[in-house]
């Protein structure tokens, strides 16, 4: 663990609102006993499945070690934030802050500290002993001015296809080995449609478009250019980005056409149903799969194609927001999210691997254990649709652009698009 978090080092430092089901002061309560009474409203977007079972894990350290308060889930329904992040602009700017909030570690952390949203955690660090539980690189790079605003309960990985192994022998394709890359992929696509798979692809809205750019952008240009994309070093305009956008036009062809429309969630249903053979999706879904007790033999799971020595990573890390509401019982909450017990209950269930470097393997599911073993050995490239690479206004825009792309299918527009996002948003 060590070794991989001091290569994130240069890497971290870098909405209609529907259908939201805020559970803000619902009796989903834990943490405390009877006699606690102070209320520490906990903002996330882990409202159910193996998200919810990871928050609940973490709930329950809480309930053990922060006896004096009641955790209050405030969690906004939505994957990726796509209806939480909104809700919660709305609240800071309002001066209503919850006791605590999910944020990602780079890019997007920096929004909230440069609103002055967030308070400098830096001495929490020393009194619970986190200076020494987290890699001093990885410190490094969430220290800003030499104040640090936040604190890491794990690292996720983003570039992972899920398969049904069921579906994919309908056309004689091994589940258990990856494409060599995005073209190999392309051909057992048109393998599976013409064996009557009809969207072999499952695919989502959103960030899920999001997150099938990146990867196919990362094993077209390779891990340096990728980086380069978020960092101004690569020129959008480039005849190897228009390659490659071009194939994520062609993997489009080879999704479902509610994809506008359905949630990751939904997507990873159609693969377990037999409808889809692939999804490509961040690892929450070993946690979404272990929630729904989909039997380990039911799937596989390997890099995007042509993306194997990649870890594209992404933390959720939680914050001290400015003027919140009781900050002891979000001290506490806070202690919890850094602590080796804390880390593991939300970690084993959430399809994660911890941010600390004191973690045993053999503690972990299967899933974890891998992740873990590529950690340390792959280039560690970040992510933009979960806040590593790219702030709230670039993802928008982003965002936007893909959404339109979806129905326009123009690659010139959105090569453009995209570049602008990433110099002007
Ligand atoms: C990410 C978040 C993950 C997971 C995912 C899907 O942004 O970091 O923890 O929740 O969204 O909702």
């Amino acid at each position: 663990m060590r070794g991989g978090l001091s290569k994130t080092l240069a890497l971290v430092g870098a909405a209609g609102l529907l259908a939201v089901s805020a559970c803000g002061n619902s009796d989903d309560s834990g943490g405390g006993d009877s006699s606690a009474n102070k209320d520490v409203t906990v903002f996330t977007w882990w409202a159910d499945g193996g998200e919810k079972a990871g928050l609940d894990g973490m709930v329950s350290v809480f309930g053990t070690e922060c006896k004096d308060y009641k955790f209050v889930n405030s969690a906004v329904a939505g994957g990726a934030g796509a209806n939480a992040k909104q809700v919660l602009a709305n609240d800071l700017q309002a001066g209503k802050p919850p006791s605590t909030f999910q944020a990602h570690a780079g890019a997007e952390l920096k929004d909230y500290i440069n609103a002055g949203q967030v308070d400098d955690v830096s001495q929490l660090y020393k009194d619970y002993g986190l200076d020494k539980a987290f890699p001093q690189n990885l410190i490094d790079n969430l220290t800003v001015d030499g104040k640090i605003y936040s604190i890491p309960a794990n690292i996720h990985r983003a570039n992972v296809v899920w398969t049904n192994p069921t579906v994919l022998k309908k056309a004689n394709i091994d589940a258990t080995k990856a494409p060599a890359n995005v073209d190999a992929w392309i051909a057992d696509l048109t393998k599976l449609k013409a064996a009557g798979v009809a969207a072999p692809l499952g695919l989502s809205k959103g960030f899920a478009q999001e997150m099938l750019v990146e990867t196919t952008l990362l094993a077209e240009l390779g891990p340096d250019k990728f980086k380069g994309l978020w960092d101004g070093k690569t020129d959008w305009a480039g005849a190897d980005v228009t390659a490659a956008l071009n194939k994520y036009k062609t993997l489009l062809s080879f999704s479902n056409a509610d994809r506008e429309a359905i949630d990751w969630s939904d997507s990873l249903g159609y693969v377990n149903a037999g409808k889809a053979g692939y999804t490509l999706m961040g690892d929450w879904v070993a946690a979404q799969q272990l929630a729904n007790k989909v039997p380990e033999t039911a799937y596989t799971y390997w890099p995007a194609p042509g993306t194997g020595d990649s870890f594209q990573f992404l933390a959720d890390s939680f914050t001290l927001p400015t003027n919140g509401a009781d900050p002891d019982g979000a001290k506490c909450w806070l202690k919890t999210v850094g602590s080796a017990e804390g880390q593991k209950a939300f970690n084993t269930k959430k399809g994660s691997i911890p941010a600390r470097s004191d973690a045993d393997p053999a503690d972990y599911p299967k899933y974890q254990q891998s992740a873990m073993a590529d950690w340390k050995k792959d280039t560690i490239v970040p992510s933009c649709a979960h806040g590593a690479a790219c702030t709230a206004g670039q993802n928008n825009d982003i965002l936007s652009a893909l959404s339109q792309f979806s129905g326009s299918q123009d690659v010139a527009k959105l090569q453009t698009a995209l570049g602008t996002a990433m110099k002007t948003s």
